[in-house]
């Protein structure tokens, strides 16, 4: 199974490959990134990753063993114990039940490194997919929502617990 990696500057030409190949597939579900994304992908890869310096954002990558990437899940706007999950998987990779180990990942992550309390994601209505590995990694609906002018439902995850947990095993103490 690929490792969950924290984004790093030696990930750009594989996730460009990643993007790249995904491109229509992805553009099905979520909106296109459009060419700008991929002409400056080099500029704005070390921009995300002096943004994640900063601890508004953490971006996280799925790697094989190769080095090629196979999925990605980040954790934006990161504010008030709080921050926006959003995750895509490789075609090739699809249903073998990637995205949710690797959403359950984040959330542990999220909960004992990054110190946040609570989540955020959303999805479209016609995205089965992204409701039930929502659905299966504890985030509960949240209320109707439109997004990129289609249906959608918010959903929420409370990580008290997992952080509770978390601290509990590692025997960390937290300031917040
Ligand atoms: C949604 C997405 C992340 C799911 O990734 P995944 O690694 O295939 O998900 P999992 O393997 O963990 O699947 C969990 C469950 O979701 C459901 N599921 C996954 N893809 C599905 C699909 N296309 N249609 C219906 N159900 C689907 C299944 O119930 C699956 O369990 P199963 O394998 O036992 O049937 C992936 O399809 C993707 O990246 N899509 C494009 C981008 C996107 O939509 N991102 C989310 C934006 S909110």
């Amino acid at each position: 199974m690929p490792e969950l990696q924290r984004l790093r500057p030696d990930h750009a030409p594989a996730l460009l490959a990643f993007e790249q190949e995904n491109r229509a597939y992805f553009a099905a579900s979520v909106p296109d990134r459009g060419d700008a994304y991929f002409d400056g992908f080099e500029a704005r890869h070390a921009a995300l990753l002096a943004e994640q310096e900063t601890g508004a954002c953490h971006f996280h990558v799925l790697v094989g063993g190769d080095g090629e990437i196979f999925g990605r899940v980040n954790l934006v706007d990161v504010a008030d114990g709080s921050a926006d999950l959003g995750y895509r998987i490789a075609r090739k990779a699809a249903r073998q039940g990637l995205a949710t180990s690797a959403v359950e990942k984040v959330c542990l992550l999220a909960a004992s490194e990054y110190g946040l309390t609570s989540l955020r994601a959303s999805t479209t209505q016609d995205n089965p997919g992204s409701q039930a590995v929502l659905a299966r990694t504890g985030f509960v609906p949240a209320g109707d929502i439109e997004l990129d002018g289609r249906p959608g439902v918010a959903y929420t995850r409370d990580l008290t617990a997992l952080r509770a947990r978390a601290g509990a095993v590692s025997g960390r103490r937290y300031s917040a």
